[in-house]
């Protein structure tokens, strides 16, 4: 006798149902950085386009940031937290090699008995989650997905060290992935290249930093120039293989949504692409800094507030990190 096993299907469709986010308090101005690094607010202006950042405070957790713009997504969603089938958080700032912070965010929403988990994929992370989400509810493993990604990258960042102290930054940004009447998330074009792995990682890890009996955490470094040239050239490639895969010509575009890196790789990115006039550009870093995992909701956020975006517009996501890692997807704004 052969033994049948059913196996699960979900929505023919599915989009970005909501969206939120969460921005620490605290502003810190390129001088205040300078303070602990030889370098001017000119130079971190023109080579990065940062003008100031934001970095948590004591009580600005990654739980409880994550949580503060997962409230805001389910809101804008009209989802109750109980209607949640899994909880992704995108992080490499939680700080304990276990449990996962998705769990906690999930009984902190009121999201039980939801599946849990973090993912580590740097800043490629979010659009990993998003890419994630939708085949899941696809598949019907979930009916609706909470993709959250959240940094506190001031833990780990050396303030002395004038090649990253400037760049990384604190905050959170979350969407609902879920069932659309009209196909709202195109295929994702990801990938890694760990042939680059050493050109942003931790300095040491936690045995390295035990052995030595050191009092603080290993920080992140970063071969910057390297990691630019790539991201400047390579990651365009990327972006229109996802345009192509999601039968979306540039014409059709209507914002462009890249992990908030550099605003000199944003406009790099943008030009190889040839985007149109008509094209909203995600220019967040300038006032957030580069927070890794959370930068493409926040500067979605960003296009919306500004009013440069409206809802339902079609917008291309590009992240990439450490890893290497990266991933590309076209999607409706919510
Ligand atoms: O989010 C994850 C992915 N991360 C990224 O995509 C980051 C990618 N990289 C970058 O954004 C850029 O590489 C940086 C903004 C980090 C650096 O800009 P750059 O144009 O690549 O500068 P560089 O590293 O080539 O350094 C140019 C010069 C050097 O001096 P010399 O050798 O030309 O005399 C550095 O020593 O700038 C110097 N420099 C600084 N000067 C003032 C490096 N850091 C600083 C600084 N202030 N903070």
């Amino acid at each position: 006798m052969t033994t049948a096993i059913q196996q699960a299907t979900g929505a023919a469709h599915t989009g970005l149902l909501g969206l939120g986010v969460y921005r620490p308090s605290r502003r810190i101005t390129n001088a205040e950085i300078c303070e602990n690094i030889d370098s001017t607010d000119e130079w971190i202006r023109t080579r990065s386009g940062i003008i100031e950042r934001r970095w948590a405070d004591e009580g600005e957790t990654v739980v409880s940031m994550a949580v503060a713009s997962a409230k805001e997504a389910l809101d804008h969603a009209g989802v109750a937290p109980q209607q949640i089938g899994c909880v992704l958080v995108a992080t490499v700032t939680h700080m304990l090699q276990t449990p996962a912070a998705a769990p906690l965010v999930a009984t902190e929403l009121g999201a039980f008995p939801a599946a849990a988990f973090d993912i580590s994929a740097a800043c490629a992370g979010f659009c990993y989650g998003v890419g994630l989400a939708s085949d899941m509810v696809r598949a019907g493993t979930a009916k609706y997905v909470l993709v959250i990604g959240v940094e506190r990258l001031s833990d780990i960042t050396d303030p002395h060290d004038r090649t990253t102290a400037f760049l990384f930054a604190d905050g959170a940004g979350a969407v609902v992935v879920g069932p659309t009447d009209e196909p709202g998330i195109g295929p994702v074009v990801w990938g890694s290249d760990g042939e680059k792995f050493d050109l942003i990682a931790q300095k040491e890890d936690w045995r390295d930093v035990v052995q030595a009996e050191r009092a603080f955490m290993p920080h992140l470094r970063m071969d910057g120039n390297p990691v630019f040239r790539w991201a400047s050239f390579a990651m365009a490639k990327v972006g229109r293989e996802a345009l192509d895969v999601a039968g979306i010509t540039p014409d059709e575009l209507r914002a462009f949504i890249p992990h908030q890196a550099n605003m000199r790789i944003v406009d790099a990115m943008a030009r190889t692409l040839r985007l149109s006039d008509h094209v909203a550009i995600a220019r967040d870093i300038a006032y957030q800094g580069n927070t890794s995992a959370a930068s493409i909701p926040l500067a979605m956020d960003r296009l919306l507030v500004d009013g440069e975006s409206r809802s339902g517009d079609t917008a291309l996501l590009i992240a990439f990190g450490a890893g290497l890692t990266y991933a590309a997807q076209v999607v409706k704004i919510p």
